[in-house]
């Protein structure tokens, strides 16, 4: 019996002799919404990394939607199809209009007609509240408006799960709500999800379960309420009241 659409176990990394990651396990069920919080170097992006093996791992093992990424023979492009990926910086292609940009990866990859892979682009533009946009060029979006295509991109590849790394980070201020008003309405639709963020509120009302990692480890899981309303550990506590407080972090 597996529900686990990712697993991973005993993952190491080290670039060089600087060891990123010292043996994580964690697992992400079909329909989940896991948050990865932590401080800056703690290695969050180089565990979201090592799961589409965009990082290949030291040692450990990776398992995404049954495929097990850490074998050696594994069909890696295959593989990746099921993995949605959302970063900071929104890579659209400046030459594609927004249509384009969700339906160039569909026809390629997937060898969808135009005709098909132009309706779940539409869809999919509808979800993340951008139809309107489907003629214009990524210059004529506001970032948020880029994030969201980003999103709509992804998800015209109907992954099995969607990563996440700081979707909103480099974002206004006031952009960053539509987008989490979209990933809150995926996760309500039972996507399941990976998503690195500092953004607290999010992970407390939509996650599942949260994971803080410092220095490379998990040092504390759980549901929100426990990691983020009640956290057990010291380095948790420090972290927390680092984000939630900035402008008195040193009282
Ligand atoms: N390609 C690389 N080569 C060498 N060192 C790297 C590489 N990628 C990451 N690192 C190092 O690994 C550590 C973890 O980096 P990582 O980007 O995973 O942290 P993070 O938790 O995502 O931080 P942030 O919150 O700032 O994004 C850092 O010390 C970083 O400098
Ligand atoms: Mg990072």
């Amino acid at each position: 019996m597996t529900d686990a659409i990712v697993e991973i176990s005993g993952l190491n990394k080290a670039f060089g002799r600087l060891e990123v990651l010292k043996g994580i396990d964690m697992t992400v069920r079909r329909g989940e919404v896991v948050c990865i919080i932590g401080p800056s170097g703690s290695g969050k992006s180089t565990l979201l990394r090592c799961v589409n093996l965009l990082e290949e791992p030291n040692a450990g093992k990776v398992v995404v939607n049954g495929f097990e990424m850490t074998d050696p023979d594994v069909d890696i492009d295959r593989a990746r199809r099921t993995i949605g990926m959302v970063f900071q910086s929104f890579n659209l292609f400046g030459h594609l209009c927004v249509l384009d940009n969700l339906t160039v990866a569909q026809r390629k990859v997937l060898k969808r007609d135009k005709d098909e892979a132009e309706s779940i682009a539409r869809d999919n533009l509808e979800k993340v509240g951008l139809a309107e946009k489907a003629g214009s060029m990524p210059d004529q979006l506001s970032g948020g408006q880029q994030q969201r295509v980003a999103i709509a991109r992804a998800l015209s590849m109907q992954p099995a799960v969607m990563l996440f790394d700081e979707p909103t980070s480099a974002l206004d201020p006031e952009l960053v709500g539509d987008v989490l008003a979209v990933m809150r309405n995926l996760a309500e639709e039972g996507m399941t999800m990976l998503v690195v963020t500092h953004e607290m509120q999010f992970a407390r009302e939509v996650a599942d379960k949260v994971l803080f990692m410092d220095g490379g480890v998990v040092v504390e899981e759980g549901p929100p309420s426990q990691v983020i309303g009640d956290p057990q550990q010291e380095r948790t506590q420090t972290f927390l009241r680092r984000v939630l407080n900035p402008v008195h972090a040193d009282e």
